[in-house]
């Protein structure tokens, strides 16, 4: 084969979700679309609000001269200036447009963070269980990410951040609410990180970035405003997209800010910019830099979420599944009754139930289930959880 060695390697890793989305299919084949429960993949089902539709009528019914010409290289001024001020509204950190730079949905904007700030070999740090891609993206640009596992309810261990924090560490990703265990940081919890990172940067007498991956912080199910990274440290570089909040995952339409108060926030910022163009992506699509300038503050209905997860939630629980609540996102992390969450997701799996195996986020012993589906499936899925579990009790 010609193709390169990374490349046949990491495919074989990273395509495990898609493996068991294809399984799916070929069950549902075998047992028809309504006896198969799909929890593997996270493809929302919620429709985009009905005000993004309206934007698109506009756009069509209205079209202006020039608007599908490139633009200003870091996305449109009015889509930035309208992103800072809800940002700003929600954060208390008063962003500017010159703080974003337009990318392609947040998947661009952590490799465009990472080009920006990486030199070969220098580290990246994630808290385990986590977004699988950060080390591929991270790869991508000579980087390497060092793991740290979370405690037993989900928060950073923050001795360990300490440690393993070096002179070679250029940035710490955090993930809240958290893919793959819809977990929340509270603010004290990102203030202990704050501290953590701002104590051995003066140590080490070298900067070390918070890269805070936000693009599950409206959906919240607590009180309030989900709290944010970029409230308590100020070298944070927030990367987002509206594939969550807006169900437009298919757009490819995201940003980075970068705090105002960041050291060299106006480097960083041409950084990101520069990365932008040599990596391909040049901007964001213009249709869709357009369509969500007016929808800072929509977002699809978090409600249909909330009841997902707390009917889910209760019957696990009530069957015997360990599971920490989760606060956010659309996905559940209980413990596998089997140590083995191999065999725990292939027994689920022969009980025509889909999940993914812990290990895939560097938490093995555990199992991720994708709750962004119809509740025909959630519902459909409760007797496999049942049957599955009867054998460990
Ligand atoms: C934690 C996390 N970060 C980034 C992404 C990429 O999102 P986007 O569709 O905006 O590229 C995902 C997608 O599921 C995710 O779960």
């Amino acid at each position: 084969m010609s193709i390169s060695k990374s490349v046949k390697n990491n495919m074989i890793a990273g395509s495990y979700i898609r493996k068991m989305f294809e399984e799916g299919i070929a069950l549902k084949k075998v047992h028809g679309d309504a006896n198969v429960f799909d929890l593997s993949i996270g493809n929302p089902i919620v429709e985009p609000p009905e005000s993004f539709n309206r934007e698109l009528h506009q756009l069509v019914n209205h079209p202006q001269p020039g608007m599908h010409r490139h633009m200003e290289d870091p996305g449109y001024v009015s889509t930035r200036l309208a992103i800072a001020a809800q940002l700003s509204s929600k954060t208390g950190v008063k962003f500017r447009q010159e703080d974003i730079v337009m990318a392609f949905g947040a998947a661009g904007a952590v490799n465009v963070a990472f080009k920006t700030l990486l030199n070969p070999g220098e580290e990246v740090i994630s808290f385990t269980p986590n977004y699988f891609e950060y080390e591929n993206y991270a790869e991508n640009h000579g980087g390497v990410v060092k793991y740290i596992p979370a405690d037993r309810d989900l928060n950073p261990d923050l001795e360990a951040l300490s440690a393993t924090i070096t002179s070679n560490t250029k940035a710490v990703v955090i993930n809240s609410p958290n893919n793959p265990t819809g977990h929340v940081y509270t603010t004290r919890t990102l203030q202990g990180v704050a501290e953590v990172v701002l104590r051995r940067s003066a140590e080490l007498k070298h900067r070390v970035y918070i890269i805070s991956d936000d693009v599950y912080s409206t959906l919240y199910f607590g009180q309030g405003a989900c709290p944010r990274m970029v409230q308590y440290y100020p070298h944070t570089i927030v990367v987002t997209s509206y594939s969550k909040d807006l169900s437009l995952p298919g757009e490819r339409i995201g940003y980075l800010a970068v705090h105002p108060q960041c050291e060299d926030a106006a480097d960083v910022v041409k950084g990101l910019v520069y990365a932008n163009q040599v990596l391909g992506f040049i901007n964001p699509p213009a249709s869709m830099q357009n369509a969500v300038r007016n929808l800072q503050n929509s977002s699809v209905d978090i409600e249909i979420y909330r009841l997902k997860r707390d009917f889910l939630y209760h019957n696990l629980t009530e069957m015997g599944y360990s599971i920490v609540k989760p606060l956010g996102a659309f996905y559940m992390f209980p413990s596998s009754p089997n140590p083995d969450d191999e065999v725990f997701v292939q027994e689920l799996k022969q009980l025509l139930v889909l999940t993914v195996p812990g290990h895939v986020f560097k938490a093995p012993g555990y199992f991720r289930m994708s709750y962004c589906v119809d509740d025909r499936v959630i519902e459909g899925s409760l007797k496999g959880f049942k049957t599955a579990i009867a054998k460990y009790k």
